[in-house]
């Protein structure tokens, strides 16, 4: 497996928007707003960071549950972006120039988050190394796993007589249709909790998310209901890795 490099092209290329990507993909935002209210239960925290948080997405639900958010990211086009949407003074931009690093100091965070940014890492072992480094003691962060082991791909792999892989699975075509260094992989769930509890983040809760991300539910259910499910199984469902996006919240030992 080929390790994260510098060059973080996809986000910053003036002829794609990641905006656009969430375009009709109401359901799947919304699905992630119920796994935060439910994972973060109206705690609030002093210090939080948004990392690899794009244009912002997720800032706003993050607002609500801290004092300052810093939002991180290797793109400028997606900080820019960022900057203009959120008119906040509790937010702080930080472009993060070295890959893998986590803009602060030590045990100076009181809550990370990492949303669809693991779909981009190979080798999360570096990050995961940051996080505990970064995260106070008693710390919490919330990481999404792009899960190649849903409900579905379960079937598939089952179909072929073969197992998930335990290692990341390269994933997908670009939306640009371009090559450039951006990685994109899945990863078994069970490698993560493996490789967060090896850097002392215990998992303490966990939810499967995006549950009914398929075109057939989409078509034919209203928003409504899927959100109302999503509401009643991401728990249930999270003991099965059902979803193609888990959400882990861990705690820094
Ligand atoms: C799919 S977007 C997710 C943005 C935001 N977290 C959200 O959920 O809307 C992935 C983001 O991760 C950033 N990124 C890519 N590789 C990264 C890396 N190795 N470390 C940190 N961030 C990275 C990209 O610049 C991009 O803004």
């Amino acid at each position: 497996m080929s390790k994260n490099t510098n060059k973080i092209d996809f986000y910053d290329d003036a002829n794609h928007d990641y905006r656009d990507f969430w375009v009709g993909r109401d359901y799947e935002h919304n699905a992630e707003v119920v796994a935060f209210n439910k994972l973060l239960n109206k705690r609030n925290y002093k210090v939080a960071m948004d990392y690899g948080g794009g244009y912002g997405r997720i800032t706003p639900i993050l607002l609500d549950h801290a004092d300052k958010v810093i939002l991180v990211d290797p793109s400028i086009k997606q900080l820019e972006i960022a900057k203009e949407k959120l008119d906040s003074k509790r937010v702080e931009f930080l472009r993060q120039d070295k890959k893998d690093n986590v803009p602060a100091a030590d045990n100076s965070l009181d809550l990370l988050v990492m949303i669809r940014v693991s779909h981009h890492l190979p080798d999360p072992n570096p990050v995961f190394t940051e996080i505990a480094r970064s995260l106070k003691p008693g710390g919490e962060a919330i990481i999404e796993i792009a899960s190649e082991a849903h409900f579905i791909n379960r079937l598939r792999y089952l179909k072929q007589l073969k197992a998930v892989p335990k290692e990341p699975v390269p994933v997908g075509v670009h939306a640009n249709g371009k090559e450039d260094d951006t990685p994109f992989v899945n990863h078994n769930p069970k490698t993560i909790e493996r490789q967060l509890k090896q850097v002392n983040l215990n998992v303490i809760d966990k939810l499967s998310v995006s549950n009914l991300r398929h075109k057939v539910f989409k078509d034919h259910l209203p928003q409504s209901a899927m959100i109302a499910f999503e509401r009643a199984a991401q728990r249930p469902l999270s003991h099965l890795n059902f979803g193609p996006s888990i959400f882990l919240l861990v705690k820094k030992s």
